[in-house]
């Protein structure tokens, strides 16, 4: 299976390709995951990377689109992938057609003011993990790995905006893009528990 998620900030995501990840065993290719462990290595890539992710604009196309070519390659794509956060452009999207035949387009959607709370309650952990403040009843360390939880330098209200005015004018015309081809599966998340947006997401997973 060869699957994108798509959705606003906080909309879902990384939460979910989390578990399909586990449950299905494909990789999980997060564009955003991979700016950040280059930033933390302080890497080449990182230092550019940083200087857009810290205003909430999206790092330029042509860099995007040849690191995901190139892991698309890798030999443990072969059998599929799920992709968070790529494409976010139809210029990202035409690359991508190129390289890849996609089976389904999972869009998770969530009211504005849902999104907003939830970004700012979010705390990750750096196996991966992510939490929220609203259920972690208080606890600072990750169930899974025992290290400390900390919030995203991205996750701050400014930049929120910001990154929600991007997914507006840059990304979200990839919902007709995506509709127009007959790949989009509308997963309407409001409302709902993770495990409760993961079994509609499973349902539709279960028909390719
Ligand atoms: P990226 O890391 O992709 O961030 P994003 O798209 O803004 O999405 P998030 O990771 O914030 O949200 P999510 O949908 O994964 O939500 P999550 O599952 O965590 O990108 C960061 C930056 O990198 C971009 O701004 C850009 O600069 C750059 N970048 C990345 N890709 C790029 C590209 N292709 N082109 C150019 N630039 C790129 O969930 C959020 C919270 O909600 C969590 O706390 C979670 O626990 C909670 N939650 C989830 N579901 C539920 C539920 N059902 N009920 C209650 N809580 C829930
Ligand atoms: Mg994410």
């Amino acid at each position: 299976m060869k699957l994108i998620f798509l959705g606003a900030p906080g909309a879902g995501k990384g939460t979910h390709a989390t578990r399909v990840k586990q449950d299905y065993n494909l990789p999980h290719i997060s564009t955003g995951d991979i700016f950040r462990a280059n930033i933390k290595g302080g890497t080449p890539l990182g230092l550019l990377a940083k200087s857009y992710i810290d205003k909430g604009a999206l790092v330029p196309d042509s860099v995007v689109i040849d690191i995901v070519k190139d892991r698309l390659q890798q030999a443990d794509c072969a059998g599929g992938y799920i992709l968070d956060g790529f494409p976010r452009t139809v210029a990202q999207a035409d690359a991508l057609s190129t390289f890849a035949d996609i089976d389904a387009v999972i869009n998770l959607i969530l009211d504005g003011e849902v999104i907003v709370e939830r970004v700012a309650g979010r705390r990750v952990c750096d196996c991966g993990e992510t939490y929220n403040v609203a259920t972690l009843g208080g606890k600072t360390t990750c169930a899974k790995c025992g290290k400390p939880l900390y919030q995203r330098e991205d996750d701050n209200p400014q930049t929120v905006r910001n990154r929600l005015a991007v997914y507006d004018r840059e990304t979200s015309p990839l919902l007709a893009y995506y509709r127009q081809k007959g790949l989009l599966r509308d997963v309407d998340s409001n409302g709902l528990t993770i495990d409760e947006v993961y079994a509609k997401i499973k349902a539709i997973l279960d028909t390719l």
